[in-house]
Formats: C-alpha cells, sequence, structure tokens
C-alpha cells in the first residue's frame, strides 16, 4: 500500500501559507488545510495548493446528520479535494451517506475515531460501556465496513487497527517527531521509520517541518526515510 507524506498547513494566514507552498514545490505530498485557514482564506487557498501539483488533505473532522455530510461530501467530490476527514462517532448512517456520495469519484474519506485530546473520563460523559480503546477499535472498524478508505489514529494503534479490522484501509498518523526535538502538545510521538513499520500509509507532519529552517531540504529527508523504513 502506499506511503505518503501530508505536511500540516498550520498558518494562519495567506502568505505564510504561500511561502511553504512555493518552497515544497515540485516534492511528490499531500497538503493537510485545517478549518484555521480555511475559514481565513478560503477556497483560494486550495486552489493555490492544486495549482502547486499537491494533493489536498481538508480537515474538516464533518459530524453532522446524514443528509448534511452527503451533502458536504458532494460539494467536495465536486471541488476536487483528495482527502477529507469526518467523525466516525457521526454513526453508521452518516458514515454511509458520505461513502454513497463520494461514489467512483478519487476523494478518499478519511475517518477520525476517539481524539486524542480525550481520555477515559470521555467515556464515562458518554455512559459507555467500552474502553476508550475498545471504543475506537469499534469506531474504526465500523467506518471501515461501510467503505472508509482511511482511519486516522495514532502511530501506536496502527498495528491494531490493521490486525482487528478485516479490510485493507489507508492508516493516517499524526504524533510524528524525526527525532529528539520538543513534542509540543502531542504526549506520545513516534519517528516515520517506526509509524511505517507499524503499517502506517500516510504521515502527517506539522510542526518539525513549519519551524525548520529548510523546509524543502528536511522534507526530502523525511521522504527518503518514509521510503526506506
Ligand atoms: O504539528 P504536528 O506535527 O503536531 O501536527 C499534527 C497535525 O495533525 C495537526 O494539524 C493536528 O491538528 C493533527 N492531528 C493530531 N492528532 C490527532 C488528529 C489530528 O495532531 N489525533
Amino acid at each position: 500500500m502506499e506511503r505518503k507524506l501530508a505536511v500540516a498547513l498550520d498558518v494562519r494566514d495567506k502568505n505564510s501559507a504561500l511561502k511553504i507552498l512555493d518552497d515544497l514545490k515540485g516534492k511528490n505530498l499531500i497538503i493537510k488545510i485545517g478549518y484555521a485557514l480555511f475559514l481565513k482564506e478560503g477556497f483560494e487557498i486550495i486552489t493555490h495548493v492544486k495549482e502547486r501539483g499537491f494533493e489536498v488533505f481538508l480537515d474538516l473532522k464533518l459530524h453532522d446528520i446524514p443528509n448534511t455530510v452527503y451533502n458536504a461530501v458532494l460539494s467536495a467530490v465536486d471541488k476536487k479535494i483528495d482527502y477529507l476527514t469526518l467523525h466516525a462517532l457521526g454513526g453508521r448512517e452518516m458514515l454511509l451517506k458520505a461513502v454513497e456520495a463520494k461514489n467512483n469519484s478519487k476523494l478518499k474519506l478519511l475517518a477520525v475515531t476517539v481524539l486524542t485530546s480525550h481520555s477515559e473520563d470521555y467515556m464515562e460523559f458518554l455512559g459507555s460501556k467500552y474502553s476508550l480503546q475498545q471504543f475506537a477499535l469499534k469506531l474504526a472498524q465500523t467506518a471501515v465496513e461501510v467503505g472508509v478508505d482511511g482511519i486516522v489514529s495514532s502511530p501506536f494503534e496502527v498495528r491494531t487497527l490493521k490486525n482487528s479490522i478485516g479490510k485493507e484501509f489507508l492508516a493516517v498518523t499524526p504524533g510524528i517527531r524525526l527525532g529528539e526535538e520538543k513534542k509540543d502538545d502531542q504526549k506520545r510521538t513516534a519517528t516515520p521509520e517506526f509509524a511505517i513499520k507499524e503499517g502506517a500509509n500516510i504521515l502527517v507532519i506539522g510542526r518539525p517541518i513549519l519551524s525548520s529552517r529548510n523546509k524543502r531540504e528536511l522534507v526530502e529527508e523525511i521522504l527518503q526515510k518514509i521510503n526506506n523504513a
């Protein structure tokens, strides 16, 4: 299965974004855009990403009634988005409608299970009989079963997910750090080599690249690590 790098374009304005995109032009990359940049700069930012030949990963984490998500996914297909996130917590019906809207397009739907910011307290809050881990697995299984293309998870969960889900899917992993640099607000981090060995397909990396002086060189190094792991 594929191995790709998604650069999280977590900057606040168009000029900073364009500078990074120009630095990285020509590389085989996915660019992840979150709602901070998307809300501020609108669809124009996606046009810039596409013009430079990158794939677009729109991280909007959709979670709404099935019909609303259906229409949102139709719009993403119209706009030729490559990857779009949604919450598996939205339920089977919502996931099914998302898959129906995607139809035979090239759009890849990626489901988020339980956000890494949650702890067991959240399970109590939901009144769930499951542990957080069991719940995340159940959500991932449901999402893949109904036809979602990938699951976003920590590199430490990929192996369990791949062993437990009886169908191929794209494992997308944030929480990557290259070595001894700071972890920022990530609690447990893994190297690109570790994530790939565990079965990750798309590595999402933001701050280590964004804060680097030579982003192009660093991206090249990471791509080599990914390909050689
Ligand atoms: O800067 P850093 O490499 O930590 O960025 C990781 C990216 O992945 C951010 O855009 C963040 O929002 C996203 N993400 C995450 N953890 C999750 C889900 C998404 O860090 N569980």
